[in-house]
């Protein structure tokens, strides 16, 4: 029983509670700033997983930069609309250099010239600039999610399973107690093998939602039942307890 254990072992597991909360808490900054930010509007939603599964096939390299990371290089936002209008148009030669090659040569070329921190990526001629008109944005490659799987995976599953240990020590005896044990466990490898599948379907890119949204809740959930039960319930002695050993 958690509440039986000395002053320092108390410590000891809500300082493991802590480092799963602020886990849980750098798990939801990152989903907000990489995946939150992919539609318009602010927060999660269905329409963010799914521009980041499955990408958005009528955008391109260019429009995709130019409106995110890129947004800021430009003077104003005449001049982005200058570009976007030009590959509406069908990103001719003629438009490139009358419209196109005067902005990119003031706002870009300093990074994306032969002698800039970008000049992999160069932006000084029709061909260069054309290329990444013709790159359309197919969502989060199966490299990037070969690379993340095994990390997300042994971090939420073990995550998961401490916390499931320590619930387990409370002395509350909820009917539940298994299910909410087992529930995060289950999410964790359903929510990383859906990623697999949500490049492809949305049925997958919504349980990526909720399996993620269903861990966070109840792994949330069993540390504040967990603190409650060493801190505030500490010195309530079995009386009204009688299935205690
Ligand atoms: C201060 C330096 C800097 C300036 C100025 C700059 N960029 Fe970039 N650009 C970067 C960096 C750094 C990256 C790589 C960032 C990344 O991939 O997240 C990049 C990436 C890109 C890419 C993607 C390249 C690729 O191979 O995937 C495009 C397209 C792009 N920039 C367009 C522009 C345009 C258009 C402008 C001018 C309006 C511009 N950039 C101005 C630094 C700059």
């Amino acid at each position: 029983m958690l509440s039986h254990l000395s002053l320092s072992y108390r410590l000891a597991v809500t300082l493991l509670l802590v480092n799963l909360a602020l886990g849980l808490l750098f798990l939801h900054v990152k989903v907000r700033e990489t995946i939150a930010v992919k539609d318009e509007s602010p927060g999660l939603s269905m329409d963010d997983l799914r521009l980041h599964f499955q990408g958005d096939p009528t955008v391109n390299r260019l429009q995709f930069m130019m409106r995110g990371r890129m947004h800021d290089k430009f003077a104003s936002p005449d001049e982005m609309d200058v570009i976007l209008e030009w590959i509406a148009q069908g990103a001719t030669r003629e438009g490139y250099e009358s419209d196109v090659a005067p902005i990119l040569a003031q706002q870009c070329i300093s990074c994306h010239g032969p002698e800039g921190e970008q000049s992999r990526c160069p932006l000084t001629s029709y061909e260069q600039v054309v290329r990444y008109t013709q790159m359309l944005d197919t969502g989060i490659s199966y490299e990037t999610l070969a690379d993340a799987s095994p990390l997300y995976l042994v971090g939420l599953a073990t995550m998961a399973a401490l916390m499931g240990l320590v619930f387990y020590a409370t002395r509350w005896r909820g009917r539940w107690k298994g299910v909410l044990i087992a529930l995060p466990l289950f999410c964790a490898a359903a929510n990383v093998l859906s990623w697999w599948s949500a490049k492809q379907s949305d049925f997958f890119t919504w349980l990526v939602y909720m399996t993620g949204l269903v861990y966070g809740l109840v792994v949330i959930a069993m540390i504040l039942i967990t603190l409650i039960d060493l801190w505030i319930l500490a010195e309530e002695k079995p009386a009204s307890l009688p299935s205690k050993s």
